[in-house]
């Protein structure tokens, strides 16, 4: 028997009106930025979920800056990531996957920065498969009331100030940090409110899941060939989705390893520096996990540039200590 009593929960608005104080550089800004965020993943996940019904399936046409097809979905959630930070003022510059160049949202007294991956999985959309949205902010360090500059962006993974990402899956949660812990709200449909649902997550240390494309393994250096070994040895559990946001929060939750090593055709990684690996590994690091590229931790890769792509080795601190 439900208990009808039960209260609603706590909704990000206020979650996030409590905590302000608690942020960094507690202006008001980043929490009205995090709202704007929020509200862009509702619109894209209303669309997600009648993708089947109106004309938003399979491919645009057009590729993007990475030379990968793009898909229909990958340009809506883009125009509408972009829009809403537009909107909201508190951005001065965007970088997303989608664009080549350093976006201006024209917004010059905005104080921060964001880096995007507004459709995380393409190849996921079309068959209902889960997919994500990442996210990482940073405080501009060019001048307040001039434009971004790519400076904003190369400030190096220790420099985030927040980091997230959405998942669309059998339910839609959004996960971030400002640094001090991660948390976890469940959108609710019905109210179209996000509500507390994961309070202060931490990564379990150790885990039975490990998560990569086993298709790619001959090409793997010898020593993650061996440590693929021992996990079959020990009958781990292989798990790979193939949208890094649901491979790696299934694994923040249930403990596990995520990785996505070089290969032939990816000789230096897949994954994109700034908005794929940056904001996973500051989330990670803050539920206790960790997150490297095997031979320094993430959050200390220098960026070189806007697309730059990295190996990356995240989840449970014993399993990536192992590796
Ligand atoms: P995106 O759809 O944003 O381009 O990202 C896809 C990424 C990541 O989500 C996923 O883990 C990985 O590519 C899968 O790559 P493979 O198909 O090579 O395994
Ligand atoms: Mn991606
Ligand atoms: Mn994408």
């Amino acid at each position: 028997m439900p208990n009808l009593a039960l209260p609603v929960g706590t909704t990000l608005d206020r979650y996030i009106m409590r905590r302000q104080n608690a942020f960094p550089f507690a202006t008001g800004e980043l929490s009205q930025l995090l709202r704007d965020i929020a509200l862009a993943s509702k619109i894209i996940n209303r669309e997600i979920n009648r993708a089947g019904l109106i004309d938003i399936g399979g491919a645009a046409g057009s590729g993007n800056v990475q030379g990968e097809m793009q898909q229909k979905l990958d340009v809506i959630a883009n125009i509408r990531f972009i829009r809403a930070l537009k909107n909201g003022g508190e951005v001065c510059g965007i970088i997303s996957e989608e664009d080549e160049h350093m976006i201006q949202t024209g917004n010059v007294n905005g104080k921060y920065v964001v880096a995007i991956d507004p459709l995380d999985g393409s190849s996921n959309i079309d068959v209902n498969v889960s997919i994500g949205t990442i996210f990482s902010i940073y405080r501009r360090v060019s001048p307040v009331g001039t434009e971004a500059t790519l400076d904003d962006f190369m400030q190096g993974g220790r420099a985030q100030v927040a980091a997230g990402y959405v998942l669309y899956g059998s339910s839609t949660i959004l996960v971030f940090t400002t640094g001090q812990g991660v948390s976890g709200f469940t959108y609710d449909n019905s109210l179209g409110e996000y509500i507390l649902s994961h309070n202060d997550i931490r990564q379990p240390a150790n885990g039975s899941i490990f998560s990569c494309n086993d298709g790619n393994a001959d090409d793997y250096p010898a020593y993650v060939q061996d440590y693929l070994a021992q996990c079959k040895k020990q009958r781990l559990t292989g798990r790979y989705i193939g949208s890094l946001v649901a491979d790696f929060h299934r694994n923040l939750i249930k403990g596990g390893i995520y990785l996505y090593p070089p290969t032939v055709k990816s000789p230096v990684g897949k994954l994109r520096l700034l908005y794929e690996c940056y904001p996973m590994a500051f989330i990670a690091e803050q539920a206790g996990g960790m997150a490297t590229d095997g031979q320094q931790p993430i959050l200390d890769v220098r960026p070189v540039s806007l697309h730059q792509r990295s190996v990356l080795y995240i989840g449970s601190s014993e399993m990536v200590t192992q590796l």
